[in-house]
């Protein structure tokens, strides 16, 4: 059972840094290297980063399996398309179908936003999650790269899915 629920408390916020502190390390550090992933923990995932994100418009939600904390999202409105900002499910909890409910959900936000499109950005070389979005209905539109200071660029291709 897939739960997903509204984060909005500073302990959530918390309670997601640290997910992401697990997932991000294990996930990123043989794609992007140490430094670049404490960097990017520190920038985007601390608690901090999570409620300033929120005050800008960012949703953010927890994703609980069988009452476990296995995941986030967060997802953002835009003119054109809700942009699906991050997705991350623990990996002992990875091809248990928890992506695809937590993408069912992602489209009915989209929807009631009454946007067209659902889009996405993923490091090239990210090549399981490439394989899950493409068997999740996104389509590659091609390369985007985005400084984010200290040196460190993210290198990235844009996926969308229309809904
Ligand atoms: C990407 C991610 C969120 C997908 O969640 P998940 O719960 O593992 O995905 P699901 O089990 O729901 O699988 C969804 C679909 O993708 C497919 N899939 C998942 N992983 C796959 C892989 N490595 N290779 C090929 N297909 C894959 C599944 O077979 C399923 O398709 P199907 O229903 O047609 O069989 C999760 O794997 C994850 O957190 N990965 C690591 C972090 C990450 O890279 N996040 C994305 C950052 S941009």
């Amino acid at each position: 059972m897939v739960d997903i629920t509204a984060v909005n408390t500073k302990a959530y916020y918390s309670q997601i840094a640290k997910l992401a502190d697990i997932i991000w390390r294990e996930h990123y550090i043989p794609i992007v290297g140490k430094s670049q992933v404490d960097y990017m923990l520190d920038k985007f995932q601390s608690a901090i980063a999570i409620e300033e994100q929120v005050t800008n418009g960012f949703e953010y939600f927890l994703i609980t399996y069988e009452e476990v904390a296995v995941g986030y999202i967060s997802i953002k409105k835009e003119a054109a398309s809700l942009f699906l900002s991050k997705i991350y499910v623990l990996s002992s909890y990875r091809g248990k179908k928890i992506g695809k409910m937590v993408m069912m959900f992602v489209e009915e936000k989209a929807k009631s936003y009454q946007l067209k499109s659902i889009r996405l950005t993923v490091n090239i070389n990210n090549i399981n999650a490439i394989k899950a979005y493409e068997k999740l209905g996104f389509i590659n539109t091609g390369a985007l790269i985005a400084d984010i200071g200290n040196g460190f660029v993210m290198d990235d291709y844009q996926m969308v899915k229309t809904v």
